[in-house]
């Protein structure tokens, strides 16, 4: 079975490939106990998707001894009052009938409510034991500096949209500067890489698909995990078996050079900050 590896960030160990779960209807449980017996160790879920209760559901028929898997959700920019946070976190261990997760995270920013409560209840929870580490979404640079500095417990993970589309260099030198752990979500662009010249291209070369070339580009930047969803066995284990060959400096050039003007999937008005660009 093939086991992704981790990247260490302040004292987290986070598996370099997960299984994202967004999109109820889309993600059942046998598809997480899929991706577990596949080797998948790392799931991402949020509260606003409602796939934590299959994903509870798929840990405990996978037969992987929960200690194993590490398990990550999201409070929703609705819920980033200390009450309500700590109410949704509640929730959260409820639904997926876990009594810890392994990283939580604030899901998106939200304006009007003070970053200082927000990140107060986040670290809160960290020290109630109800997750071992603690992080954010969606946060632009000065976001994150302005949370790093609030919070009194390491902030491990920084999520953002991630993939060859999108130029996310800047973000990615400033988690490696802050020695925090990129988290790639929609790494494959929701799907619109498949079929990509280039990355078939490249893929020709070493006998692996568009889909496996663009996650392997994420894996060398040696700071992300990334985080593919599917619904499919056989692409479930696809995306995770990309450590068994190495993208030359010429290929991460040209897949860098994809990145284009309309590249952002996740962009939902009024809620997404300046990004970084
Ligand atoms: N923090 C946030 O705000 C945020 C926002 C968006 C997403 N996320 C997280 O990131 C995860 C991943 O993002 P995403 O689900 O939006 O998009 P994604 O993983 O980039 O793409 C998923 C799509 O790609 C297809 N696919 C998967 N593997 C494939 C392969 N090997 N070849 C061809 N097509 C493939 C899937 O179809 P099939 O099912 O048919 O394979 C599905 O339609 C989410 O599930 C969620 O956990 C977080």
């Amino acid at each position: 079975m093939l086991l992704a590896p981790t990247l260490a960030a302040h004292g987290a160990a986070i598996p370099a490939i997960g299984f994202g779960t967004s999109g109820l209807g889309y993600v059942r449980a046998e598809h997480i106990a899929t991706a577990l017996k596949a080797g998948y160790r790392h799931i991402d879920t949020a509260r606003k998707y409602g796939t934590e209760p299959a994903v509870g559901e798929g840990i405990r028929t996978s037969g992987i001894p929960r200690g194993e898997i590490f398990v990550c959700t999201k409070v929703s920019h609705e819920n980033l009052h200390a009450g309500d946070f700590a109410r949704s976190v509640d929730d959260s261990l409820s639904a997926l009938g876990l009594d810890y997760v392994d990283l939580l995270l604030v899901h998106w920013p939200e304006k009007n409510t003070p970053l200082a409560e927000t990140i107060g209840a986040l670290a809160k929870a960290k020290r109630q034991g109800l997750t071992r580490h603690i992080g954010v979404a969606n946060f632009n640079i000065a976001m994150l500096d302005e949370a790093i500095r609030l919070c009194p417990e390491p902030l491990v993970t920084l999520q953002v949209e991630c993939h060859p589309y999108l130029d996310q260099s800047k973000v990615i030198a400033a988690c490696r500067e802050r020695g925090v752990v990129l988290t790639a979500y929609c790494p494959l662009a929701r799907g619109r890489l498949q079929g990509d010249p280039v990355l078939a291209d490249i893929g020709r070369l070493y006998g692996k698909t568009c889909a496996q070339v663009a996650l392997r580009w994420l894996m060398q930047q040696n700071i992300i995990a990334a985080i593919p969803r599917s619904s499919n066995a056989g692409r479930i284990a696809e995306n995770i078996n990309v450590f068994d060959f190495e993208l030359d400096e010429d290929d991460m050039r040209r897949i860098s050079a994809l990145r284009r003007a309309d590249g952002r999937t996740a962009n939902p008005l009024g809620r997404a900050p300046a990004w970084d660009v």
